[in-house]
């Protein structure tokens, strides 16, 4: 594993992270929602700079889903609201107050919260998106499990995931074993474990859409999406009903 040097802290130039953060030694003990606090202006700037291209194949991806969706909508870690935006999800929950700011100020009904823990009654949402969230909470089995909890029958997740085994989930795990400061607290699962924690939440898979088959560091057009799961994929879309009780 590679790691920094103690008190090293380098910048993150690269075009294919989302978070240009910086790298900090693999143990510093330091606040996760601090951490999405600080650095919540770079983070949002990604999608109009270097991030624009693949922000418009994952939105892409999203919208194949959205006709098959019962409302209300929520995001779930809605971050500064640039997918909520472009999706038309009109309610959003996360806890850095810094992104919700960002998010209310494009519009959206921010609530602060963890997704392990929301604050809404059962029943009341029909579609909780989680656009690359799952891979940020603690717990993904607490948060799916509340999902079902808030969502009434007949609703449906949507993740926006970037899977362990693709090109893109092999980078930022690499960069997360070398303390970069965001990836450390993410967690890559791969294709297989999230389809066994949507069926131990009570979810099953209804379609799985698949894009950014260009590799980091080379992307250079916006992909239309294609239907299924490719290990091949930076990003994949996988909507899942709320199985019935
Ligand atoms: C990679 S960002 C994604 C934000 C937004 N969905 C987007 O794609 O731009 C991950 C988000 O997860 C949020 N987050 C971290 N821990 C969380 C938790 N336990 N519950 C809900 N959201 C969480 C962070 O604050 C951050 O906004």
């Amino acid at each position: 594993m590679k790691r920094v040097a103690t008190n090293q802290v380098s910048t993150v130039g690269n075009s294919s992270n989302r978070f240009k953060g910086s790298f900090f030694p693999v143990g510093m003990v330091e606040s996760k929602v601090r951490v999405f606090d600080s650095l919540a202006s770079d983070y949002d700037a990604w999608f109009e700079e270097e991030g624009r291209l693949i922000f418009a194949s994952e939105v892409e991806a999203l919208r194949q889903a959205l006709s098959l969706l019962p409302k209300p909508w929520i995001e779930v870690g809605v971050g500064s609201g640039r997918f909520a935006q472009a999706l038309g999800i009109d309610i959003g929950l996360d806890p850095s107050s810094k992104l919700l700011e960002m998010a209310r100020n494009r519009g959206i009904s921010v609530f602060l919260g963890r997704g392990e823990e929301m604050p809404f009654l059962d029943g009341v949402f029909g579609t909780a998106f989680f656009v690359v969230t799952l891979c940020f909470v603690d717990s993904p089995r607490e948060t799916l499990g509340e999902a079902a909890r808030l969502l009434k029958s007949g609703g449906k997740v949507v993740l926006g995931m970037v899977f362990r085994e693709s090109p893109w989930g092999q980078l930022y795990q690499r960069e997360k074993e070398t303390g970069h400061n965001f990836y450390r607290h993410a967690t890559f699962y791969s294709h297989a474990e999230v389809g066994m924690l949507l069926k131990q939440t009570g979810f099953s898979i209804e379609k799985v859409v698949s894009t950014l088959f260009q590799h980091p560091g080379e992307v250079n057009h916006i992909e239309l999406p294609r239907q299924g799961f490719s290990a091949d994929a930076g990003f994949a879309v996988i909507l899942a009903g709320k199985a019935s009780v």
